[in-house]
C-alpha cells in the first residue's frame, strides 16, 4: 500500500551522486583499464579516450550536484596516477586530488572517496594483480601515503569499490581485466581484497578521522530455471557475490570458497559502514557452477524473485530488469553486519530521463521503509551524476543525470537533476 507523502528522511541523511575516475577524468592511460581497451579481442566497445574529462573539469561537476540541492559527492582517486611505477608516488597527482577534494568541501559537499574503483596501474596488473600474495601490502602502502598526504581532508573513505565484481567479473568471468577465468584464482583474489580493505582501513584510520567502509554490490539473486540445479547454481552464486562479504564484514570469517576458511586480520565489525550497490535482480543462468551453499551464520536463506520481475520486459539500456523491492531486501541482509549504511550506488541506464526519475523515487521509497523499520541508513548516492564510460559498454549506456555533448563536453542537465536536488533540499519524497 502506498503511504502518505511526504516520505521525510532523517536529519543529516547524506544525498550525492557518485562517479569514479576511470569513468569521467579521461586519459587515464597508465592504467589496466586503458590496456584492457586498446587490445585486439577486447570486450569494450570503445575506449575511454577523454572520458567526461572531469580531470580538468571537476570544478563544473561538483557545482552543478551542489546547485542542484545535494550536499554529498561520491568520486575515487586514481592509484594508476598516484603511484605510477611501484613505490614511487606523484605529488602533481596528489596535489590534483587534493583540490579535487577542496573544491567539493568547498561547495558544501561531504566527501566520499573512494582509493580503488575497478582500474589498476599497469605495473601492478603485470605483477599478478589482485591474484598475488602482496597485493594488500602493495595497496595498503597505497592507501598510507594517501592517508599522509590527504588525511586532513579526507570525510569517507571506500576502500575498494565492489570487490566481488572485481574478483568475479575480472577473474571468472573473464569480461573485465585481467580476463581470467580460474574459479580458484577468483577465490584467492576474494580474500586478498578483503585483506587489502583491511589493512588499508588500519593505515588511513592512522592518519585521519575519516569514517572508513567497503561498497559492496548486491542484489537479489533469482534461479533462471526452477530446477534443483538452477536452484544450486543460484545460491552458489548469491553466496560468493554477497554472503562471503557480508559474513567477513560481521565476523571477519571468510567461509564457503575454494581456498581454506580463513580469519581476515583486522576484519569483523571493525568498519565505520558498509555500502550498498544495488540496481536489479541477478537471474543466475543454467550455466553457473553448481554447489550447494554453505550455511552462513548472520545472513538469510536465498529469497525467490517474482516472476514478474526475473521475466520482465521492463529492461533498462544494459539489460537489467526493475525490481525496487529487491532494495528493501538486501537492506535487510547488510544490516545483519550490524553497522551503518548508506546507499552508495543506484540508478538507471536509460534514454527516458523520466523512466530515470521514477526508478529513483521508488527505490527511495523502499530506503524510507527501511528506516522506518528501523534500519541505520544515513545517505544515497545516485549512480551517476554525469553520463560517463560505463565500462565495456562504453558512452553508449547513459546513467547520468547531466548529458553531455562528446564533442565540446559541454554539460546539460537533464529534468532529473532538479527533481533530485529538491528531494535532497527538502530532505523528503514529495
Ligand atoms: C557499478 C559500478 C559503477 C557503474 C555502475 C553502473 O557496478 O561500480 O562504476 O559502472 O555499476
Amino acid at each position: 500500500m502506498a503511504r502518505e507523502r511526504p516520505l521525510r528522511f532523517p536529519d543529516g541523511f547524506l544525498w550525492g551522486s557518485a562517479v569514479s575516475a576511470h569513468q569521467t577524468e579521461g586519459g587515464n592511460s597508465n592504467s589496466d583499464w586503458w590496456v584492457h581497451e586498446q587490445v585486439e579481442g577486447t570486450t569494450a566497445h570503445e575506449p575511454s579516450g577523454i572520458a567526461c574529462d572531469s580531470y580538468n573539469r571537476y570544478a563544473e561537476d561538483w557545482a552543478l550536484a551542489a546547485d542542484s540541492g545535494q550536499n554529498a559527492i561520491r568520486f575515487s582517486i586514481e592509484w594508476a596516477r598516484i603511484e605510477p611505477s611501484p613505490g614511487e608516488f606523484s605529488t602533481e597527482a596528489i596535489d590534483h586530488y587534493r583540490e579535487v577534494i577542496g573544491a567539493a568541501r568547498d561547495r558544501g559537499l561531504t566527501t566520499f572517496v573512494t582509493l580503488h574503483h575497478f582500474t589498476n596501474p599497469i605495473w601492478f596488473a603485470l605483477a599478478g594483480g589482485w591474484g598475488s600474495g602482496d597485493a594488500p601490502e602493495i595497496f595498503a602502502r597505497y592507501a598510507a601515503v594517501v592517508g599522509d598526504a590527504l588525511g586532513d581532508v579526507l570525510d569517507v573513505v571506500n576502500t575498494i569499490n565492489e570487490p566481488s565484481v572485481v574478483a568475479i567479473v575480472g577473474h571468472l568471468m573473464g569480461y573485465h581485466p585481467p580476463r581470467e577465468q580460474d574459479l580458484v584464482l577468483s577465490h584467492v583474489v576474494s580474500v586478498n581484497l578483503l585483506k587489502a580493505h583491511a589493512a588499508a582501513a588500519v593505515e588511513i584510520r592512522a592518519r585521519s578521522a575519516a569514517t572508513v567502509g567497503l561498497p559492496l554490490s548486491v542484489s537479489d539473486f533469482a534461479a533462471a530455471e526452477e530446477s534443483p540445479q538452477g536452484r544450486r547454481s543460484r545460491d552458489y552464486l548469491q553466496h560468493w557475490w554477497m554472503d562471503v562479504w557480508i559474513e567477513a564484514l560481521r565476523s571477519g570469517w571468510v567461509t564457503g570458497l575454494e581456498v581454506p576458511d580463513q580469519q581476515i586480520p583486522g576484519l569483523g565489525g571493525t568498519d565505520d559502514f558498509v555500502g550498498i550497490q544495488y540496481y536489479s535482480c541477478f537471474v543466475v543462468g543454467k550455466g553457473a557452477e553448481g554447489k550447494a551453499r554453505a550455511s552462513l551464520p548472520g545472513t538469510g536463506p536465498s529469497r525467490e524473485v517474482p516472476d514478474w520481475a526475473k521475466n520482465s520486459d521492463r529492461r533498462t539500456q544494459v539489460g537489467w530488469t526493475w525490481y525496487p523491492e529487491g532494495l528493501g531486501n538486501v537492506i535487510e541482509d547488510v544490516a545483519q553486519t550490524g553497522l551503518p549504511i548508506y546507499i552508495t550506488e543506484n540508478g538507471i541506464a536509460t534514454a527516458d530521463d523520466a523512466e530515470r526519475i521514477t526508478f529513483v523515487d521508488l527505490h527511495l521509497e523502499q530506503v524510507h521503509s527501511a528506516i522506518s523499520r528501523g534500519r541505520d541508513v544515513r545517505g544515497y548516492f545516485h549512480w551517476t551524476l554525469l553520463d560517463n564510460f560505463e565500462w565495456n559498454e562504453g558512452y553508449r549506456a547513459t546513467f547520468g543525470m547531466v548529458a553531455i555533448d562528446r564533442e565540446t563536453m559541454q554539460r546539460t542537465p537533464k529534468p532529473s537533476l532538479a527533481w533530485y536536488g529538491d528531494v535532497a533540499r527538502a530532505n523528503a519524497l514529495g
